[in-house]
């Protein structure tokens, strides 16, 4: 386990914290009168921001530039550290893990960031990659690849506005969504976090940064959004999570720079560091494309933010350096996330600053960059949680957006004999696989846990709840994990496998891309009995099936649809005729990945590719 992920696993041993109730909001954010420029509304922003700036003493800027993590800075420090952000990493939650528990940690650390001299709100960032996903009883929406598959950029805005709406409902007002990278090889353990592999589809769906952030950045509910990572994150030798892009300047340009160009086009008010490298340099140092092309040529003006522990890579060595620091501020870097090592990270800045090698004017542009956001945001009004919209965490109405892109993300790959739709009344259903009745198994990585995991893990409908809630009169649904107890009489099997939940390099499958033993079990218990099989593929990526699809009568690509399984049922029985398209090439075998629309290779299902129930189409599934 790299030094990272230990220290993220040590941090949220630490996470679990009782938080006492927030003191008045009144008593707090009403003391301070409008006295200064600053506080003035009615003032242009760059008049707030110049008067604020001018202010803050040099310790004040270096701590709007630091982003600690929940579980490593207390609310004294926020105050006594000018600290200007805070985080939840995946999974980091307080307890009990509720909308008003969030509400109320919010507001206590924001109350601390109100209480220092000059009063600047801070911003609280989570990843809200698919819903409010650190939230117990938050809706879980698909997961990016699947909403690639909608080619619906209205919905996933409309999804973005819903997102922001549950977020900002316990107070958080930073997203560290969307990831808009292109993912280019499926052995990487992001994919699933991609809305595609061609560099249209992911700038296609950069809508749902105006979802999150609104016509504008004070109104109701809007949350800061972030376009992540910059630059090629998707695009690494392998699939390396946090590896080498090894590209063409050209390329590099071509394929994975337009998504960021549509964001930036859209307002979007962070943008987020790769953890990657291309061509041997890391992302996190590289002055050339972060100041000249994201700052310069693209006309980013929102802030730069670094991933997690991200600067500590620069050099090479464990750990943060002055080399890291200063090398990561000078090339554009103006938010640092140091989780727990940010108090190092403060005096490393400082004595680098005081040393001449970060220049004073560099910290003045990141705090001036800094704090524009947050005057667009409206903190310095209203700076603590509106808790009009707590009541829409887990909402019916969101729920039920949330089913419509579930049904409308499904790919039917192969349907032999007309076997889907299936027959709602007077049917003999058998369903199997260990992803059937299991919210977990459905929602995949970054929910309720930064790994995710099996199990009930947060209220939802399972995919077999859904079949369920859909067969009419006279027909059976039995359910059996494994698929023992199947015999002939039943008219058809549905085997719902696919791949356990993981999260970033953890997800990595340099190995091989084909289906788990239990699943292949499954299956082929199901198969001995005679009856038709669908498959319903529960996975972050395409898998490697291509020598088992001949035995499956129909196979559909469910991806990870989160706690609507309703979703899925829906286009299972018809109720919902499927339109998704493939948003990823899907291979032949593992040995073609990398593997991409236009490369010439012979997949063995196209880029775009998806059938219809209507009108009924011969099995198209090539030999
Ligand atoms: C991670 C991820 C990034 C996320 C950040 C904060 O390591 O790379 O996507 O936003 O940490 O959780």
């Amino acid at each position: 386990m790299s030094r990272q992920w230990m220290i993220r696993a040590a941090a949220m041993l630490l996470l679990v914290t009782v938080t006492p109730a927030a003191p008045p909001a009144a008593a707090v954010a009403g003391a301070r009168a409008a006295a200064l420029p600053y506080q003035d509304p009615s003032l242009p922003v760059a008049t707030r921001v110049s008067d604020l700036m001018g202010r803050m003493s040099p310790d004040d800027k270096l701590g709007q530039m630091t982003q600690a993590e929940r579980g490593s800075v207390s609310a004294g420090d926020i105050t006594a550290h000018r600290l200007g952000a805070v985080l939840s990493g995946g999974g980091s939650a307080p307890s009990p893990n509720t909308p008003a528990s969030w509400a109320d940690m919010y507001d206590r650390f924001q109350n601390a960031a109100l209480a220092t001299p000059l009063g600047i709100p801070l911003l609280y960032g989570v990843d809200a990659v698919h819903g409010h996903n650190n939230v117990v009883g938050a809706t879980i929406f698909p997961h990016n690849l699947g909403l690639g598959a909608t080619r619906d950029p209205a919905l996933v805005q409309r999804i973005g506005r819903a997102v922001a709406e549950e977020v900002s409902g316990t107070g958080v007002d930073w997203n560290f969504a969307p990831c808009l990278c292109v993912a280019r090889d499926d052995r990487w353990g992001r994919t699933y976090e991609s809305f595609g592999e061609t560099p249209e589809l992911p700038s296609a769906m950069a809508t749902i940064v105006t979802g999150l952030q609104g016509a504008t950045l004070n109104g109701p509910a809007s949350v800061l959004a972030t376009a992540k990572h910059y630059l090629g994150d998707g695009g690494t030798a392998g699939g390396v999570d946090q590896g080498d892009t090894r590209l063409s300047e050209q390329d590099l340009r071509a394929i994975h720079l337009p998504p960021f160009k549509a964001a930036v086009e859209r307002g979007v008010g962070s943008v987020m560091i790769s953890y990657s490298s291309w061509n041997g340099a890391k992302l996190h140092g590289h002055q050339y494309l972060i100041s000249t092309l994201l700052k310069g040529e693209l006309g980013f003006t929102g802030f730069v933010v670094s991933d997690w522990n991200g600067i500590d890579q620069i050099d090479g060595a464990p750990g943060a350096s002055a080399h890291d620091v200063r090398t990561a501020i000078n090339a554009g870097v103006d938010l640092v996330m140091a989780p727990t090592g940010w108090r190092q990270f403060i005096d490393l800045l400082r004595a680098e600053v005081q040393a001449g090698r970060v220049t004073q004017a560099r910290v003045d542009d990141a705090v001036r960059r800094i704090l524009t956001k947050k005057f667009e945001l409206g903190l310095f009004e209203r700076p603590l949680t509106d808790r009009a919209y707590t009541a829409t965490v887990g909402s019916a109405e969101h729920r039920a957006l949330a089913r419509q892109a579930v049904a409308r993300s499904q790919v039917v790959l192969k349907n032999a004999a007309g076997v889907l739709p299936l027959a709602r009344t007077g049917n003999k259903i058998f369903v199997a696989g260990r992803s059937a009745d299991d919210i977990g198994m459905q929602s995949g990585g970054w929910t309720i846990s930064w790994q995710g995991s099996p199990g009930n893990i947060t209220p939802g409908t399972t995919i077999l709840q859904g079949i369920r809630n859909t067969a009419g009169a006279g027909t059976t649904v039995t359910y059996s994990r494994s698929g023992s107890g199947i015999d002939s009489s039943y008219r058809v099997a549905i085997a719902v496998v696919g791949e356990t939940p993981y999260a970033e390099g953890q997800g990595d499958r340099p190995g091989g891309l084909g289906l788990d033993a239990a699943d292949l079990d499954t299956i082929a218990t199901l198969r001995a009995s005679g009856v038709p099989v669908v498959v319903v593929l529960v996975s972050g990526r395409p898998l490697d099936v291509a020598a088992h699809l001949p035995g499956w009568h129909a196979l559909v690509a469910a991806w990870l649809p989160g706690t609507e399984g309703q979703g899925v049922a829906d286009v299972l029985f018809g109720a919902v005729q499927p339109t998704g398209k493939l948003p990823v090439t899907w291979m032949s075998g593992a040995a073609q990945q990398p593997i991409n629309a236009g490369d010439g290779k012979t997949p063995l299902f196209p880029y775009g590719f998806g059938l219809t129930y209507d009108p009924p189409q011969d099995d198209t599934t090539p030999p």
